[in-house]
């Protein structure tokens, strides 16, 4: 970790209602949003957010990497200190619930494919990774890569079909659409010690992907399948299998 520092000022946010305001730092192209954040965590502000018009080394979960041309939302928060661990992890389920609010808004409907992902018309449209640490202090970063044009490369998706895009006549640009969830994570989530999903499991739950359908769950070198039923208030994955209804905390979710 290192003491770099950005080298410009951000755009201060504000939100009417909203008790802190949100530093934004944009720029054209980074390798990563979060990794620019990482070697930050001990001179970025508390509620940083990056955001890049395209990264070169975009990551995703499990080691993966996340393709991000131009056209797609790629940004990251800094939270330091991080929320509690257990409210750390449930922040990127609260962040797909309101990537479908948003899309509901404009009559497009998205489902949530636990643990972080949005669908949409059966494509990966965006993703979430959360991360934290504890160097100085306690921190949490939160990356958001969306597939908002209809463009291919990106991972698990071939783009939205065209006129997907419901009430916009248009896809939105990335900041817009970046600014309104920043908003909607204000009034969701106003204390970080919150609970983020505490209000929410019913609208989680009935927007989950493949809900009440046969799934396979892997988990390192465990498998389970069974059908999702829903989440629990810890955020973890239902699954009624043969052996009774089992609760995941981690996995990766695949269609029978
Ligand atoms: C996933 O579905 O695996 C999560 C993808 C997260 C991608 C975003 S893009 C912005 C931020 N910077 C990164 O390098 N990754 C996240």
């Amino acid at each position: 970790m290192s003491d770099l520092a950005p080298l410009f000022d951000p755009e201060q946010i504000r939100f009417s209602g909203s008790r802190n305001s949100w530093f934004l730092y944009r720029f054209n192209e980074l390798d990563s949003t979060s990794d620019y954040l990482h070697s930050r965590t001990d001179s970025m502000p508390d509620r940083s957010v990056v955001m890049a018009d395209s990264q070169t080394a975009g990551r995703g979960r499990m080691g993966r990497s996340w393709a991000s041309p131009q056209g797609g939302l790629y940004a990251s928060i800094l939270l330091r200190p991080g929320p509690p661990l257990e409210n750390a992890s449930r922040l990127a389920l609260l962040i797909a619930d309101l990537v479908c609010d948003l899309l509901g808004e404009s009559g497009i409907s998205g489902l949530i494919k636990w643990p972080n992902d949005v669908i949409v018309g059966g494509r990966k449209l965006a993703g979430i990774l959360s991360e934290s640490g504890n160097y100085p202090g306690p921190w949490m970063i939160a990356g958001l890569g969306m597939n908002v044009a209809h463009l291919p490369g990106i991972p698990d998706s071939r783009g939205l079909p065209p006129g997907h895009w419901g009430g916009f006549a248009q896809p939105p640009l990335p900041v817009e659409i970046l600014r309104n969830l920043l908003e909607r994570l204000d009034a969701a989530w106003p204390d970080r010690n919150m609970d983020p999903i505490g209000q929410r499991l019913e609208s989680i739950g009935s927007r989950l992907w493949c809900r009440g359908q046969l799934v396979r769950i892997v988990r390192g070198p465990e498998t389970a399948t069974g059908t999702v039923t829903g989440i629990d208030q810890e955020g973890h994955l239902l699954i009624v299998t043969s052996s009774g209804t089992r609760s995941f905390d981690s996995g990766e979710l695949r269609p029978v």
